[in-house]
């Protein structure tokens, strides 16, 4: 096993001491969020509210009850990964491309619990990860030159469809010095869907995993 694999493992069960009996958890999409999912049969869940079709499949051969968003309301605690995070725990999300429904549950929950091995800290978000933005198939070309426009240079991800039938331009060179002006920026261009800066949205706990053990980062 990598180095890396073990520390997504290590951070997976770190935040394990999150869940509580009988509740409805949020839960993220990506290969940290798997190492957790494996780890759900440990705990009495009530039922999660996934935020990925991939992440609704997985929890639902485990026999886990999947509830909607609409019908749980307000959960208490979400929990996945991060391509990126930056020291106010803004975060870059969207490399598996369930930026949308990952960013729903996130605002619809009180906590926010991040899961991450030790390459993801950053200083600026967006210098080494592109930024996911989905778009209305529609809306690409334009949104694409909006994006250059802002000193991007969106790469569009081929063959690639979200949960909601859009697409997904991976934009390079933002200046992401300021996360959450960025964040409202492009939420601002018309065909825009949603954007994979996670300022608003950021944080309350991120679970850092290094060959040093798991820090809780607050
Ligand atoms: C999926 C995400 C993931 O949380 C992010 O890509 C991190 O994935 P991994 O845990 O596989 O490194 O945002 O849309």
């Amino acid at each position: 096993m990598s180095d890396q694999q073990a520390q997504k493992q290590a951070a997976a069960k770190a935040a394990l001491q999150y869940i509580e009996d009988d509740m409805i958890l949020g839960v993220g999409t990506g290969s940290t969020v798997n190492c957790l999912i494996e780890l759900l049969p440990s705990v009495n869940l009530a039922g999660a509210v996934a935020s990925s079709q991939v992440t609704e499949d997985k929890l639902r051969a485990l026999g886990i009850e999947i509830v909607d968003l609409n019908v749980a309301g307000t959960l208490d605690v979400y929990i996945d990964g991060a391509d990126e995070v930056n020291p106010e725990l803004a975060l870059t999300k969207g490399g598996g491309g369930a930026l949308t429904r990952e960013k729903i549950v996130a605002a619809a929950s009180k906590q926010f619990v991040c899961m991450i091995d030790e390459s993801k800290t950053v200083d600026v978000l967006g210098r080494g990860f592109p930024i996911p933005i989905e778009v209305l198939p529609q809306a690409r070309s334009y949104v694409a030159r909006q994006l250059a426009a802002l000193g991007g240079e969106p790469v569009y991800r081929e063959g690639f469809v979200t949960d909601y039938g859009n697409v997904i331009l991976d934009t390079y060179d933002l200046d992401v010095s300021d996360a959450a002006a960025m964040e409202q920026t492009l939420n601002n261009i018309v065909g825009v869907v949603c954007n994979g800066i996670f300022a608003a949205n950021r944080a309350d706990v991120v679970l850092k995993a290094s060959s040093a053990g798991v820090e809780t980062i607050t």
